[in-house]
């Protein structure tokens, strides 16, 4: 269970945080009323139904259903677990998440991305005191500015400068875990970065996870990176999406190429919304992270063989992931060219220009399918569909799916039967109705105004009541009786993995006509509970008085409830 990082500072990081700004952040908010709106990010809209409401400091889809605080976005949208959606936020706030267990955050590996910063810290300053590195970048381009918006730096020649720079035993331990140190064959320790420019890489949170080291010598291999380590991997890691993010024109596409010096170059020429893959094939975890945090990905490949089998690959990673509204681009260079090269001789208009004749995913997948292919002959039009069928297949289901198999239809100029695609999104099954009922609507009031649990005075009633809802009712009087100055958000945290968890955050946006007057709505509610609560008491007592009888206080209890009943 979470409640190991204590409630009290949840509260506090939820206090700190202003939904709207968080969410603005990500995705663009316009005001509308009191409430900000945009369209839902966790569905595909032409209209905006996203709204944040900065008074609950809660947002809710009227489309889809999606609801939930700023730790709940956070969730959602970069896919975060509880605790890494705390620790956001906290590091936002410049807090430090408190751990009442240790052993309770699985993998603590905290120790390992603070000596990651300190190397990298380290690096950056060896950078400014090694003129020959400075000129390295100098001459490939990359000015004093860029190189510290990358946090560029270098490893001295020799190999042990880390070594002595970090010279306790427990260090070093932590120095090889990350890679940064390599034990030889005899036991011997040494720096594995030598006399290179370093890259660090971070991750979508901006920590350092690894890095990637140039050779400004002759030396074998040209670039080097950190090995497989507890916080890295290789096959997910995107060289400069932290950078990217930060510069913010990833809404728009982000493009992907195969160089730590062509992210870096681009940036130099002002096109900011670049990353890199790490010498590695692009992957499906790649891609799912670069859609959380663009529409468009443009692959951006060399020309010749290498470049085209690596782009294939790319693309069928790309196919299921590819969601309506989602789009992908394929970019080859000319022979001989990579991006940081290009950029240099051409200039930033030329590049654009080839970003923008770039193939769309269809066309590239047709021209791919068809290299071989005549597809003007009957045989090689069956060829194409046989080829394309199965591939196809693989897209999600929508209208993108539909589009691309007419297509295929229209090449092949004979229906192909497919596995139908179904066009109306069914609704996802959070967004019933709620039925109104005297319990959800006092509910409803009070979190329409929270004030009202102050003038609630009595509650007893409501323990230990099984009218359903009621426990929740009560909870919550009792939660903001003790804390009036908790948000909503705070509240719905308090409620987080609990059962009432989803008929709260239902209730959030619900605005039933009663809501006009929440003070009269709450006030009647808790009449009909109170009411209803002595019927069923009185019941009891009928049903114990017609079987065992009752003894002398329940004798006594039933008159003074018959008492109160006709009064
Ligand atoms: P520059 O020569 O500095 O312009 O680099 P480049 O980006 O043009 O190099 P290249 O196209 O050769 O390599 C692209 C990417 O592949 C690099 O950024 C590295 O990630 C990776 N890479 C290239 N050479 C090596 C190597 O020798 N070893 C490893 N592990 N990766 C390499
Ligand atoms: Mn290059």
């Amino acid at each position: 269970m979470y409640s190991r990082i204590p409630q009290a500072f949840i509260d506090e990081v939820i206090g700190r945080t202003d939904i709207v700004e968080l969410i603005d952040s990500r995705i663009t908010l316009k005001k509308k009323g009191k409430e900000y709106a945009a369209c839902c990010p966790f569905h595909n809209e032409k209209t905006a139904s996203f709204t944040v409401s900065p008074e609950k400091q809660f947002y809710h889809c009227f489309g889809c259903g999606a609801h939930g605080t700023a730790l709940g976005f956070l969730m959602e949208y970069e896919r975060l677990d509880f605790i890494e959606a705390v620790e956001v936020l906290a590091q936002q706030h410049g807090l430090e998440v408190p751990k009442d267990n240790n052993s309770f955050i699985k993998n603590d590996f905290q120790p390992l991305y603070i000596l990651l910063e300190q190397a990298n810290t380290y690096f950056q300053k060896s950078l400014r005191k090694h003129q020959h590195a400075i000129n390295y970048l100098k001459d490939r381009g990359v000015s004093g500015e860029i190189a510290a918006q990358y946090n560029l730096g270098y490893a001295e020649d020799g190999f042990e400068n880390l070594l002595k720079q970090f010279d306790s035993a427990a260090t070093q331990e932590q120095l090889i875990e990350i890679g940064l140190i390599k034990k030889n064959d005899k036991g011997g320790i040494y720096d594995r970065f030598r006399n290179r420019i370093i890259f660090p890489i971070k991750d979508r949170r901006g920590r350092v996870i690894g890095f990637g080291g140039r050779a400004i010598d002759d030396a074998v291999p040209k670039y080097l990176n950190s090995p497989e380590t507890p916080v890295f991997h290789k096959s997910e890691a995107l060289y400069g999406l932290y950078e990217a993010r930060k510069a913010k024109q990833t809404a728009r596409s982000l493009i992907v190429v195969e160089g730590y010096m062509d992210v870096v170059a681009l940036a130099q020429h002002g096109i900011e919304n670049v990353v890199a893959t790490l010498g590695t094939a692009t992957t499906s975890q790649h891609i799912q992270n670069l859609y959380r945090c663009t529409q468009e990905i443009v692959f951006c490949f060399d020309g010749d063989r290498a470049g085209r089998d690596a782009a294939w690959r790319a693309a069928q990673q790309t196919i299921p992931l590819f969601k309506d509204g989602l789009e992908a681009k394929f970019l080859f260079l000319p022979q001989g060219e990579d991006p940081d090269s290009l950029i240099r001789s051409r200039g930033k208009e030329i590049f654009l220009q080839y970003i923008n004749e770039g193939d769309s995913l269809a066309t590239f997948i047709f021209s791919k399918l068809s290299e071989d292919i005549d597809i003007r002959s009957p045989s090689g039009k069956a060829r194409l569909a046989q080829l394309a069928k199965p591939l196809l297949e693989k897209f999600p289901n929508g209208v993108f799916k539909q589009l691309i198999f007419e297509e295929l239809e229209k090449k092949v100029g004979a229906p192909i039967d497919y596995t139908s695609t179904s066009l109306t999104r069914p609704k996802p099954a959070n967004v019933t109705s709620n039925k109104v009922t005297p319990v959800r609507l006092a509910v409803a009031a009070l979190l329409h105004q929270p004030s009202l649990a102050l003038e609630v005075d009595s509650i007893d009633f409501l323990h230990e009541n099984q009218i359903a809802g009621v426990p929740l009712l009560s909870k919550i009087i009792q939660i903001w009786k003790q804390q009036p100055e908790l948000t909503h958000a705070a509240l719905i945290e308090r409620f987080r993995d609990q059962p009432e968890e989803q008929q709260i955050q239902k209730l959030m946006s619900w605005d039933p006509p009663e809501m006009a007057d929440p003070q009269a709505t709450l006030q009647d509610a808790l009449v009909w509970i109170q009411r209803k609560t002595q019927s069923s008491r009185v019941q009891e007592l009928i049903d114990k008085q017609n079987t065992d009888g009752l003894n002398e206080d329940e004798r006594q209890e039933f008159k003074n409830l018959l008492h109160q009943k006709a009064s």
